[in-house]
């Protein structure tokens, strides 16, 4: 089965409620974009946010983090109702196996995430120990942007290699540009969680949406 994750930043903070509640009643997991202004050029929201929503949530947390030094922040933000936690390579390079441990220490999934610019082999070292992937589709830092098409030989290429390793249950979460038009081929390339922001939350029916990406592995051709 397909997972939506949908993206809280494409919320509508004012009714933060209402968007809550779409997800618990249609959707897998909450994607939640935690931005510090230095990782990326944009500040998204902090735990006041992730502990109101962790309240009400009856689907996992998944936080991306797009922050530099997250090895500072993830107990943080595993007290805060974290299920899931993902950092970028870029951000913890070399840091990187050790942060994984120490999410998974924390009892929380760990994921990795790269950016389009950063080739896939980078991280291959450490799928033999990833809960997740995640591949942006487009560059970290804003929500509302193109999806990138060359990531699908980028997910695809994961996929072969967690295949390899003998690792068909661990995910590869999408983000950035998805929405139930490209759901389909993103599945296709190897994608288990898709997640969606503006498709979701600026869509007149923000059911059908989710329901439709849900569903992406089972269009017809
Ligand atoms: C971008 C974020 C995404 C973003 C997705 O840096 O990581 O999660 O909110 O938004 P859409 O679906 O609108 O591209
Ligand atoms: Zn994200």
């Amino acid at each position: 089965m397909i997972q939506v994750a949908p993206s809280i930043l494409a919320a509508h903070f004012l009714q933060l409620q209402k968007d809550v509640d779409i997800v618990n009643e249609h959707a897998d997991i909450f994607h939640l974009d935690i931005m510090d202004g230095t990782f990326v050029p944009n500040i998204s929201f902090g735990f006041p946010v992730v502990e109101a929503i962790a309240g009400q949530a009856q689907k996992p947390l998944d936080v991306h983090l797009m922050i530099v030094h997250p090895e500072k922040y993830v107990e943080r933000f595993a007290k805060a109702g974290a299920q899931m936690i993902s950092f970028h390579y870029e951000a913890a390079k070399e840091g990187s196996a050790a942060l994984l441990k120490t999410i998974q220490g924390l009892g929380v999934k760990a994921g990795i995430v790269i950016n389009p610019d950063c080739p896939v082999q980078a991280i291959f070292p450490l799928l033999p120990m990833v809960d997740y992937v995640l591949i942006m589709s487009v560059f970290a830092g804003f929500g509302g942007q193109k999806f990138i098409p060359e990531s699908l030989e980028r997910i695809h290429a994961v996929r072969t290699e967690l295949d390899r390793l003998g690792r068909p249950e661990v995910p590869i979460e999408v983000d950035g540009g998805i929405g139930p038009a490209n759901a389909r081929e993103i599945v296709r390339a190897g994608a288990g969680i898709l997640v969606a922001g503006s498709s979701v939350f600026k869509a007149q029916d923000p059911a059908a949406a989710i329901l439709a990406m849900q569903q992406a592995d089972k269009m017809a051709e």
